[in-house]
């Protein structure tokens, strides 16, 4: 069974109160996504491995840790999930960009996949799978099977909100990926949105609705 890592640091908890807050305008929201998308690339990136080089201080020569040739994807679920690229990619910058978009069709409510480009080498890159709001958990599942018909062996899930709906839906569909959250909230409503969240990301980030 994958981990579900939540990442309640202060920090992150206090981004997480005022992006929910309706009075919070697109630009705040933008900016205080992309802010806790960084926050949330510290603990992500936390099991990549090192490996010691020779460098020389102005004192002395010393062997000190760099990260072990580590090749990086980042996957945003179209649309939301573009607010959280720039944050991730703040600390993460040779990362290389896929983007994957998913719509649920209204007849039988399963995702449908309608764009999808992913790096060349995605087998041999960490892939880390980038959508703010983990509702139903539809898409994500088929993102990260489309994700995996493209040779992905590994991925992990980075959302900010999830519903536990979400999460066990992902954790059944794919119980090698772990999910790293910011905050689990109640339940989905009837419209599948969660609650208490803080509505539709997708027009919050744009200014759409
Ligand atoms: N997508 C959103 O943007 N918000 C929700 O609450 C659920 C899905």
């Amino acid at each position: 069974m994958s981990k579900v890592i939540l990442l309640d640091h202060p920090l992150i908890k206090h981004k997480i109160t005022i992006i929910r807050d309706k009075n919070t305008g697109s630009k705040e929201f933008r900016e205080l996504v992309k802010e806790i998308s960084t926050l949330m690339a510290y603990e992500v990136t936390r099991d990549f491995p090192l490996e010691n080089i020779e460098i020389e201080t102005p004192i002395t020569k010393m062997k000190s840790p760099v990260i072990s040739g580590k090749k990086v994807g980042l996957v945003p679920i179209l649309r939301a999930g573009l607010g959280m690229v720039d944050g991730m990619l703040d600390l993460i910058p040779a990362a290389k960009v896929g983007h994957i978009g998913v719509y649920r069709d209204p007849e039988t409510l399963k995702p449908v996949e309608y764009y999808c480009k992913l790096p060349q080498d995605v087998s041999e890159r960490d892939l880390i799978l980038l959508d703010p709001m983990l509702a139903t958990g539809g898409s994500a599942s088929a993102a990260i099977e489309i994700l995996k018909n493209s040779g992905a062996t590994n991925i992990k899930l980075v959302c900010l909100i999830a519903a536990p709906e979400g999460i066990e839906t992902v954790q059944k569909a794919a119980p090698d990926v772990d999910i790293y959250l910011a905050a689990i909230d109640e339940r989905l409503n009837e419209h599948a949105y969660i609650v208490p969240g803080l509505g539709d990301a997708g027009d919050r980030l744009f200014g759409t609705k």
